[in-house]
């Protein structure tokens, strides 16, 4: 765990502030900004939307107040957001399954699905098929364009190793219902670029990275060392799952105030991340 993420909550979500946020930060950029996605002859919206935090009912992270997420993830692909990112396990299931409705008719064509296995609940072989044909089910589609082996450390690495998951993966990539294949990683330096040499068919990393995690995990060796090796780079808690638009740090905070440019707080971190050219998506 980042040695930042003891400080962190559970924000409560508030759907006009996310809607000003998101019209924010298109406005910030004029426009949403495309860039190069690794290999790929395709350009992704260099601000993403993620599914991990979407309205809920009450408390209970598995109830999506679906019409409000709907409409937020509607709005945000409405403005030119044309990646979005869920996985089998957020809101328990429910992620993909508000997903799944968002993007009906009109909308699937305009974004690409990002989502993961959860190898960490991965017991045999015979899950891997049950669990991505409940995927299919819940997203409403035939087909996942981007697929990833969900929260990678040493050991998980090693599981996907000895149920020959990326065989497994293949196959449905051959078989036509997943696009491109990739990880999203919890680990130390070295294990990443052990798992980015170790296959020669990744087309995406999904790495935690923000101005205070900069030597955190893959941080920000890893974040060159994929991008040298053709990955695209995918962010994953670009605002420290929140930290840094609500309290940034009190020096950072003084520094961002000497500023000429006027931004807020998350428009910095994005910023920050933005100016890397390795990174495709936050
Ligand atoms: N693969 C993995 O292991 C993994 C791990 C973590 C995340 N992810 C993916 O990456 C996505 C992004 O991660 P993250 O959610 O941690 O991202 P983040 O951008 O670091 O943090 C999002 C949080 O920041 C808050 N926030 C954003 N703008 C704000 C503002 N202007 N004022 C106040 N609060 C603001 C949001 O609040 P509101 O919710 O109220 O808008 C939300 O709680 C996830 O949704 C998920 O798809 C993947």
């Amino acid at each position: 765990m980042s040695k930042h993420a003891a400080k962190r909550k559970w924000l409560p979500i508030d759907y006009h502030k996310r809607i000003n946020y998101i019209h924010s930060l298109v406005q910030f950029g004029a426009q949403v900004e495309y860039r190069s996605f690794g290999k790929l002859d395709w350009k992704a919206s260099a601000l993403g939307f993620g599914t991990m935090r979407l309205p809920i009912i009450g408390e209970d992270q598995a109830k999506v107040n679906e019409p409000e997420a709907i409409k937020l993830i509607r709005y945000a692909i409405d403005q030119g957001v044309n990646y979005v990112d869920s996985a089998f396990t957020y809101h328990d299931g429910n992620s993909e399954v508000t997903l799944g409705k968002a993007l009906a008719g009109k909308y699937r064509k305009k974004a690409k699905i990002a989502t993961k296995m959860p190898v960490f609940s991965v017991k045999r072989k015979e899950d891997l098929d049950r669990i991505l044909n409940m995927q299919m089910t819940r997203l409403n589609t035939s087909f996942i364009d981007f697929y990833l082996f969900h929260s990678l450390n040493k050991t998980l690495w090693n599981k996907v190793k000895k149920l020959n998951m990326l065989k497994w993966a293949e196959k449905h990539v051959a078989k036509g219902r997943l696009g491109y294949l990739g990880f999203c990683f919890h680990d130390e330096l070295e294990v990443f670029k052990e798992i980015v040499d170790s296959y020669d068919g990744w087309t995406l990393s999904q790495i935690q990275y923000n101005y205070l995690d900069e030597n955190y995990q893959a941080g920000k060796t890893g974040l060159k060392y994929a991008a040298s090796k053709g990955l695209a780079v995918v962010i994953m808690e670009p605002l420290a799952g929140g930290l840094l638009a609500v309290n940034p740090p009190e020096e950072i905070r003084n520094e961002l105030e000497k500023a000429e440019v006027r931004r807020t707080p998350p428009e910095w971190a994005l910023q920050w991340v933005w100016s890397q050219p390795e990174v495709s998506v936050a």
